[in-house]
C-alpha cells in the first residue's frame, strides 16, 4: 500500500548487520520486531541492543525472537528506554538501525533523536533509518489522514533531509513510495 515491500526492511537490516563483522548494534525503537526478527535470529556474531519506550512491544519482540530461536541468545539485550535520552556513553555503537521512529516524532524530537544517534555512533559507524514521508502517490491521502488523527507526523523528504542537515549529518536518501531509506556514515 505504501509503495515499498516489507522485504525491504529485512534487506536493510541484513545489510546493516553485515556492514561490520563486529561491534555493537542498536535497534532504536525496535517495536515488536515485526519485520526483522528473522534476520536478527540469524545474527550470532554481533551484540545487539533492542531499545523501545514501550514495554509491551519490547516483550512482543522478545517473544517473537524466542519463538524463532528457541531462546534469547547471549548477544541480544532488550532495553526499555527513551530514544531522546539514550542511556549510553558516546561512541559505542558501530551500527544503529532505526525503522519507522522518526514519523512518530515532532521536528524538535527528530533532531534530538538524530543528535543521540550521532553521539552514540563510533567514528566510522553507520546508521540505517526508515520513515514514512509524503509522496505523490494515492497513498499520500492515507498518510495525511493518519497525520490528521495524530497517529503520525507527515513531512516531505526535503523537510526530513533538512533535519539531518541541521544536525550536520550528511546522508543519502532513497525514496520508495512513501518510505524514505536513509543511510548515514
Ligand atoms: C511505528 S513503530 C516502529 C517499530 C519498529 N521499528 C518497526 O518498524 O516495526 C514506532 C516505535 O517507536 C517507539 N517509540 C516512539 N517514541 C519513542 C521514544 N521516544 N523512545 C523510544 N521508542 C519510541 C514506539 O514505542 C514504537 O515501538
Amino acid at each position: 500500500m505504501w509503495g515499498y515491500s516489507i522485504k525491504d526492511y529485512a534487506t536493510l537490516c541484513e545489510d546493516s548487520l553485515a556492514s561490520s563483522s563486529e561491534g555493537w548494534v542498536l535497534d532504536l525503537a525496535c517495536g515488536s520486531l515485526a519485520f526483522t526478527a528473522e534476520i536478527y535470529a540469524n545474527c550470532s556474531n554481533r551484540p545487539v541492543v533492542f531499545l523501545d519506550q514501550s514495554l509491551k512491544l519490547l516483550r512482543k519482540g522478545k517473544s517473537r525472537l524466542e519463538k524463532l530461536k528457541g531462546n534469547i541468545s547471549e548477544n541480544m539485550f532488550f532495553l526499555h528506554a527513551d530514544a531522546l535520552q539514550l542511556p549510553f556513553k558516546a561512541n559505542i555503537f558501530h551500527t544503529v538501525i532505526s525503522l519507522n521512529l522518526l514519523h512518530c516524532l515532532c521536528l524538535d524530537d527528530v533532531k534530538t533523536a538524530l543528535k543521540e544517534i550521532k553521539r552514540v555512533l563510533t567514528d566510522g559507524g553507520n546508521s540505517a533509518i526508515t520513515t514514512l514521508v509524503q509522496s505523490s502517490r494515492w497513498s499520500n491521502r492515507y498518510l495525511n489522514m493518519l497525520a490528521g488523527s495524530g497517529a503520525l507526523i507527515s513531512r516531505s523528504p526535503d523537510e526530513l533531509l533538512s533535519a539531518f542537515n541541521d544536525m550536520e549529518m550528511q546522508v543519502t536518501q532513497e525514496i520508495k513510495g512513501n518510505l524514505a531509506f536513509i543511510k548515514y556514515g
